[in-house]
């Protein structure tokens, strides 16, 4: 199948490379000149593991191209796939802003040619298919097309893997002709058997919000049970390891730590806010979540200072991580973007490592944190050390090394890596979070 994919993004590149892994051929389509250019030479613009080879590989076998000429990338298209941003507004009401989705419809129009399929990739709000339809059918009464939802479920950091072995594909359409299109995209994951639900554009657009607010849901419960253990002397590990035997509650995404960040939990959870209130309904499960979350990180702040007697003014805290998660360079709404702020600004030094995330922090921290190489650096004479993110790198640190190093030896766990009577018996004053 010819696939065009419009936005280079994490999303847009992740599903174009691989849709052409599957042996499609795919265009992918930026305004940027200059990210296209840089693709085009093999450098990719975000990290994500895998991504460069598979980017490289599929651009030797001549299934993968990247343009800046949307006019020639669409005529020849089975399906144009819209993968643009859809940040939150900038009028502060949570609504998600569009203006790159209509933007895009609007130049696809005039150069449809033959039956194509429009494929919402993005996170949109309930009913934007149908006002993708309207502004093509405006542009370009004459086209031949129908309009589809998609919704991604791919994480930063696994996006590869996510996309190549999905727990499910979800596909909104209104009629038969579009489904087979997308079927036929998705041929190759019939081989593993990869459930596909099939089913109407509102329920696809519905189900992405309400997949990332259930797991926001799920983490803002943890983080608050992992904070009731801690008054009354409970273990979060234990406890969450219990309850996520039940096969209805499931283990995954029961890890405490400073609150959810990332792209989509905070933005989605905002959105899905905004849209149920037009319909006059609410969701006050999510919105408890997004209070939650906000209320973790502020507590982040508070236990750091009590690991440190009291007051971070004139210490030095020693950070590890940055990012939002690990395996991404990806700083949007990272916990640490409010955490190490509120410290510096109450006169902490800090001195801050993440393996892939420094160049981005530096677009968003405030001048005067200091960035260092490695772990090590991070330690030395700092008054405490605080794991932010749960690089793989941090979980086997030489810990006597750490120790030695360090003006004091406070260590504030904020993804509970390591273990707290180890910790102990190696001299650290360990806190984590929701254990003892
Ligand atoms: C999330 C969803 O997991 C994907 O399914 C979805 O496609 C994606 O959003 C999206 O909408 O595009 P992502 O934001 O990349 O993916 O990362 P997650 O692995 O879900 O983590 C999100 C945040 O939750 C991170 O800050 C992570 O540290 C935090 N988290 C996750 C926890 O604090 N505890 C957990 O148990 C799990």
């Amino acid at each position: 199948m010819k696939i065009t994919m419009i936005g280079t993004g994490y999303v847009g590149l992740v599903t174009g490379t691989c849709f052409a892994e599957f042996g499609h051929h795919v265009t992918c389509v930026d305004k940027i000149e200059e990210k296209i250019a840089k693709l085009r030479d093999g450098i990719i613009p975000i990290y994500e593991p895998g991504l460069d080879a598979l980017v490289r590989k599929n651009v030797n076998e001549k299934r993968l191209r990247f343009t800046t000429d949307l006019e020639a990338a669409v005529p020849d298209a089975d399906a144009v796939f819209i993968a643009v941003g859809t940040p939150t507004s900038r009028r502060g009401d949570g609504y998600a802003d569009l203006t790159y989705i209509y933007e895009a419809s609007r130049e696809i129009a005039p150069h449809l040619s033959g039956y194509t399929v429009i494929v919402d990739k993005s996170t949109v709000p309930v009913g934007t298919a149908r006002q993708v339809h309207r502004i093509i059918s405006e542009q370009n009464p004459d086209a031949d097309f129908d309009v589809a939802s998609n919704p991604e479920f791919l994480r930063e950091g696994a996006a590869i893997s996510d996309f190549m072995r999905p727990d499910r594909v979800v596909i909104g359409v209104d009629n038969e002709r579009a489904e087979q299109v997308l079927r036929d995209i998705y041929k190759p994951l019939y081989l593993i058997e990869t459930p596909i639900v099939c089913t109407t554009i509102e329920t696809a657009e519905l189900t992405k919000y309400a997949a990332n607010a259930f797991l926001a849901v799920k983490i803002s419960f943890i983080n608050e049970i992992a904070n009731v253990c801690e008054a009354v002397g409970a273990d979060i590990t234990a406890l969450a390891k219990a309850i996520g035997m039940d096969g209805r509650i499931g283990s995954k995404f029961l890890h405490p730590g400073p609150g959810y960040g990332g792209s989509c939990f905070p933005k989605d959870t905002l959105a899905l806010m905004r849209i149920v209130q037009e319909y006059g309904e609410n969701v006050h499960i999510v919105q408890a979540a997004v209070e939650v979350n906000a209320a973790q990180k502020a507590r982040m702040v508070k236990k750091i200072r009590d690991s440190l007697g009291g007051s971070e003014a004139g210490k030095t805290i020693g950070v590890l991580g940055l990012t939002f998660k690990p395996e991404t360079d990806d700083m949007r709404e990272s916990p640490s973007l409010s955490i190490l702020p509120a410290l510096f600004e109450k006169g902490a030094a800090i001195k801050a490592h993440d393996p892939k995330g420094i160049e981005e922090a530096k677009k968003y921290m405030p001048e005067g944190i200091q960035y260092v190489e490695n772990a090590y650096e991070a330690a030395a004479d700092a008054d405490a050390l605080v794991l932010m993110t749960e690089w793989n790198q941090y979980r086997a640190l030489d810990m006597e090394r750490i120790r030695d190093a360090m003006r004091q030896p406070v260590f504030v766990d904020l993804r509970n890596v390591y273990d707290p009577e180890t910790m102990k018996n190696l001299g650290f004053k360990y806190t984590g979070v929701g254990r003892k």
